[in-house]
C-alpha cells in the first residue's frame, strides 16, 4: 500500500472514531491545516519531475476531497449527538408544579426611616448628601477636631484597613457620618443646610450594637445660626418623624470633639403595659447627639470661624426605626430573614405618611 493510501486510511479511521467536535477539529487541522499531513503531500507536487506531477497531484487531490467529505458528514453526526445530549440535560419537566414563590417584596425599615427623615429635612430646606464608606484619617478624625493619639479616637472601635503600600497611612471604615460634613464644607460655600445618611462601622456586637449600622447627620452653617435654631429644627423634625405634635425634648450637656457646646437629646416617653409610648409621660429616651460646630472644624474646612457658625447633629437610624416601629432587637435588621421583612417591612405602595402632628 502506498504511503498516501496508508495516511488516508489512518485519518479515515480517526474521523470515524472521533467522539466529539473538538477531537474532530483537531483531526482536520492535523490533516488539512497549514501544516497538516495531506497539505504536506500536496506541497510535494512542486518537487516532482514534471511527468509524475499530474497523476500524483490527482491522487492527493482525491485523498483531500475524500477526507473533506468524511469530515463534513462526521461533523453533522457529532453536532446532532451534542445537541441531543444537551436537550436531555437541559430538559424541563413542564408538568412539575410551580414553586410557591412569595413574590411580594417589601421595603426595609431602614430604607423607610431614611426616606422619611430625608423628606422631613428636605421640607425644611436641607440638601441631602452622601460620602464614602472608606475614609482617611483626616476626614474621619483630624478635621473633626480629634487630636492625634487622643483617647476620643478610642470612643469609636475603629476598623483600620491595612494600606496597600507599607508606610502609608491606614484608611478606616468610617466610624460615623460626620466626615460627610467635612467633605460637604470642602465642596460648598455657606450658607449650608445639609443632611447625609449612610453606613458606619464599629467593631462591636451585642443586642444593641452591630459592626455596621446607619447614621444620619445634619449640618447648618451661616453667619447667624445659633443653638435656638438647633433646638427648633430638631423639635420640628422629631415631632414630624414620631407623628407627635410638640414632642417633648430634653437637652443634656455632653461632649463631642467636633461641637462646643455639645448635647445629647432625649425624647419624652412612658411605658404603658410594656409598650413604649412616645411623647407622653415622665421618662426620657436618648435619640441623638448634637452641638454647635467647633471653631476648629470650621477652620479645618477653610471657613473663618470669626464670621461663620453653625450646628450639627447625628443620630442612629436603626434606633429611630426601633423606637417608631417597635422593633426590639437591633441585630435582626441584618439577618436577611424574609419572615422578619414580611412583618416589619413596608409595602411599596402603602408606605406610612410622615404624620406631622395635627
Ligand atoms: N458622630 C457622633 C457619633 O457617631 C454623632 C454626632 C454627635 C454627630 C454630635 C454630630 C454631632 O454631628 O454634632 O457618635
Amino acid at each position: 500500500m502506498s504511503a498516501m493510501e496508508e495516511l488516508k486510511q489512518k485519518i479515515t479511521q480517526e474521523i470515524e472514531t472521533a467522539t466529539d467536535l473538538k477531537a474532530l477539529d483537531e483531526i482536520r487541522v492535523n490533516a488539512l491545516g497549514k501544516k497538516g499531513a495531506v497539505t504536506g503531500l500536496m506541497q510535494k507536487i512542486a518537487t516532482l519531475p514534471p511527468e509524475e506531477r499530474k497523476s500524483y497531484g490527482q491522487a492527493v487531490n482525491d485523498v483531500k476531497t475524500a477526507l473533506e467529505t468524511m469530515l463534513e458528514s462526521r461533523l453533522a453526526v457529532l453536532k446532532k449527538k451534542e445537541l441531543d445530549a444537551r436537550l436531555i440535560k437541559e430538559a424541563v419537566d413542564v408538568t412539575l408544579p410551580a414553586y410557591d414563590l412569595d413574590t411580594q417584596g417589601s421595603v426595609h425599615p431602614i430604607t423607610q426611616t431614611i426616606e422619611e427623615l430625608v423628606g422631613i429635612f428636605a421640607d425644611m430646606g436641607f440638601d441631602s448628601a452622601t460620602g464614602p464608606s472608606l475614609e482617611d484619617d483626616f476626614h474621619n478624625f483630624t478635621a473633626l477636631n480629634f487630636p492625634p493619639n487622643h483617647p476620643a479616637r478610642a470612643m469609636h472601635d475603629t476598623f483600620y484597613i491595612t494600606p496597600e503600600n507599607e508606610g502609608d497611612e491606614p484608611h478606616v471604615l468610617r466610624t460615623h457620618t460626620s466626615p460627610v460634613q467635612i467633605r460637604y464644607m470642602e465642596a460648598h460655600q455657606p450658607p449650608i443646610k445639609m443632611v447625609c445618611h449612610g453606613r458606619v462601622y464599629r467593631s462591636d456586637y451585642d443586642q444593641t450594637h452591630t459592626p455596621m449600622f446607619h447614621q444620619m447627620e445634619g449640618l447648618m452653617v451661616d453667619e447667624t445660626t445659633n443653638f435656638g435654631h438647633l433646638k427648633g429644627t430638631l423639635k420640628e423634625a422629631l415631632s414630624a418623624f414620631f407623628g407627635v405634635k410638640d414632642l417633648p425634648l430634653r437637652f443634656r450637656p455632653s461632649f463631642f470633639p467636633f461641637t462646643e457646646p455639645s448635647t445629647e437629646i432625649d425624647i419624652g416617653c412612658s411605658w404603658k403595659n410594656g409598650e413604649l409610648v412616645i411623647g407622653e409621660g415622665d421618662k426620657w429616651m436618648e435619640v441623638l447627639g448634637a452641638g454647635m460646630v467647633h471653631p476648629n472644624v470650621l477652620k479645618n474646612c477653610g471657613y473663618d470661624p470669626q464670621k461663620l457658625q453653625g450646628f450639627a447633629f447625628g443620630m442612629g437610624i436603626e434606633r429611630l426605626a426601633m423606637l417608631k416601629y417597635g422593633i426590639p432587637d437591633l441585630r435582626t435588621f441584618f439577618d436577611a430573614d424574609l419572615r422578619w421583612m414580611k412583618h416589619y417591612g413596608f409595602m411599596a405602595l402603602q408606605r406610612p405618611n410622615r404624620a406631622i402632628g395635627e
